[in-house]
């Protein structure tokens, strides 16, 4: 499975618009030390280094195809306060103490949200933030609901043999006691519901085609359009484009907010 840095990048306004959200939230001072982890194309990490202008953005993602674009679009020549580094959410090993640690709808992604909490813990002084913002349980239901039936079908059936989800949609319960195992006092964890919109078919097909790649890469790469294509055509069926010819997707995330003890 792999990523596309340049088509997510312009696929992913709902990401930024989500990610901005918090940053309101975040309430920054301007000299903070902040980690952006599932940095993904750095578009968010390089909005933090322009909030921070005495302050420190690390970006980390696992993706070197990621980190490679989010150095070559965001050089430190001219953000010479932010840094790009491949590094795994599961085995952060920080430079420095932050003070916040942040992540937009990457965590998810990541299977070991206590390995996660752990490095995160390490990375933050006492009294750091963790702010985040990830797939929450009943997150996508209309879509995974459309793929589900389309991998039984016998078109598609051989290349999904023995297929799991990789995908880990997060409850605010399972994550109190993880964040309080791993040190941290919740403020706020909360399932907030998103109107996902995307710009007619080609729209919904480009987010299909650059995030949920886990299911895409199944399929030979000369059938993925059109796979791609009957997932589109299968949601919209379910949920079909409003009158100004947008796409809807109900999201559910699962919004994070901590401090280290
Ligand atoms: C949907 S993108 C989000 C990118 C960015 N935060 C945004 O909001 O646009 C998910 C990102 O999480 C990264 N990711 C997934 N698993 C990871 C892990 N174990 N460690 C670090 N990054 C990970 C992926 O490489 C990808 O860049």
């Amino acid at each position: 499975m792999e990523w596309n840095p340049e088509d997510y990048s312009k696929n992913s306004s709902a990401q930024l618009v989500w990610a901005r959200e918090l940053i309101a939230r975040l309430a920054l001072r301007g000299d903070e030390a902040l980690m952006d982890v599932g940095c993904g194309d750095g578009k968010i990490s390089a909005e933090f280094a322009h909030a921070l202008p005495r302050g420190q953005v690390l970006g980390i993602d696992a993706d070197p195809g990621f980190i490679a674009f989010a150095r070559e679009h965001y050089p430190a020549g001219a953000h010479p306060n932010l840094r790009f580094e491949r590094m795994d959410a599961r085995r952060i090993a920080a430079d420095r103490e932050y003070d916040v640690v942040f992540s937009n709808a990457a965590l998810h992604w990541v299977d070991n949200q206590p390995a996660f909490l752990a490095g995160c813990a390490g990375a933050l002084k006492p009294g750091g933030r963790l702010v985040a913002s990830c797939g929450g349980t009943g997150n996508a239901a209309g879509i995974l609901l459309v793929l589900c039936e389309l991998v039984r079908q016998p078109r598609w059936q051989a290349y999904f043999t023995g297929f799991q989800s990789p995908f880990f949609f997060q409850s605010p319960e399972n994550y109190a006691a993880w964040l309080r195992d791993a040190g941290f006092s919740p403020s706020r964890l909360e399932l907030v519901a998103k109107d996902m919109t995307h710009p007619g078919r080609a729209g919904l097909a480009g987010w299909i085609r650059t995030t949920w790649m886990p299911w895409t890469a199944c399929v030979p790469a000369s059938l993925r359009e059109e796979f791609t294509g009957e997932v589109v055509e299968a949601y919209l069926r379910h949920q079909p484009l409003d009158g100004q010819g947008w796409s809807h997707v109900r999201m559910v995330r699962l919004e994070i907010e901590a401090r280290r003890g």
